[in-house]
């Protein structure tokens, strides 16, 4: 019989739940809102703070997850369902969670990812309107009860953020969509956001590229001093 009296390392989704468990910071965003380049804001930040960072991204962060990106990606590929689509964004993510996530939090390491389930309710949830109960089925499957402490969120109009993401050259599966898939998926970020304000810091990216840097700075360094790293 299990001792209900001892408090357990290991919760039911594989991930320890004490006090030396790393953080899991995601950063979120529609096409063309600076997420690449705020990705290195925060990874300096969080170095800056002196933990332990394993830095990754989604779809990949694994050997087999990095074929599936390439699968998901390739707007010249095979066409791919919906539910295809869906079920490989968390085959991704399962392997991710199981090779890389879940042994760096366990040991005490912070991890970075760039991009994580908040896509999956925007992209597929919202964008492709598969419907968000859908995601959130695969969500408790894969995730069981991890979730990330810090999601930050990079908010632009996709009229803006599309123009900026069209001019970088060559475009993806995704970044072909249409206006209102993005409004439909910037939509879920912010709704997602207003229903869990004590995860999710919401930055205006249409500000200068200075103003975001600072307040992408202000929010991971506001973060790290609240999980006890100055
Ligand atoms: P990015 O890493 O350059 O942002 O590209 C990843 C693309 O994959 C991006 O267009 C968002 C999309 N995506 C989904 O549609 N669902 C997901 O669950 C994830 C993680 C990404």
């Amino acid at each position: 019989m299990i001792d209900q009296t001892q408090p357990s390392l290991e919760a039911n989704d594989g991930t320890r739940h004490d006090a030396e468990r790393g953080a899991f910071i995601v950063l979120e965003g529609i096409e063309g809102v600076g997420k690449t380049t705020q990705m290195a804001v925060a990874q300096r930040a969080l170095e800056q703070a002196g933990k332990a960072l394993v830095c990754t991204r989604e779809p990949g962060g694994t050997a087999a997850g990095e074929a599936l990106r390439s699968v998901l990606l390739d707007k010249d590929g095979a066409p791919l369902s919906l539910e295809a689509e869906t079920l490989l964004m968390f085959a991704a993510r399962a392997n991710h969670l199981h090779e890389k996530i879940r042994p760096a939090l366990n040991r005490g390491d912070w991890v970075l990812c760039d991009r994580f389930t908040d896509a999956s309710y925007a992209y597929q949830g919202a964008g492709r309107q598969l419907g968000v109960a859908r995601i959130a089925v695969l969500e408790k499957w894969v995730q069981a009860e991890l979730r990330p402490d810090l999601v930050i969120v990079l908010d632009a109009d996709p009229e803006l953020a599309l123009t900026r993401a069209k001019n970088r050259g060559p475009v993806d599966r995704f970044e072909q969509e249409s206006l209102d898939f993005f409004h439909r998926a910037r939509q879920v970020y912010l709704d997602r956001a207003k229903d869990h304000p004590e995860r999710y810091a919401v930055i205006d990216a249409s500000m200068s590229l200075e103003d975001v840097t600072a307040a992408v700075e202000a929010t991971v360094s506001g973060f790290a001093r609240q999980w006890g790293v100055s």
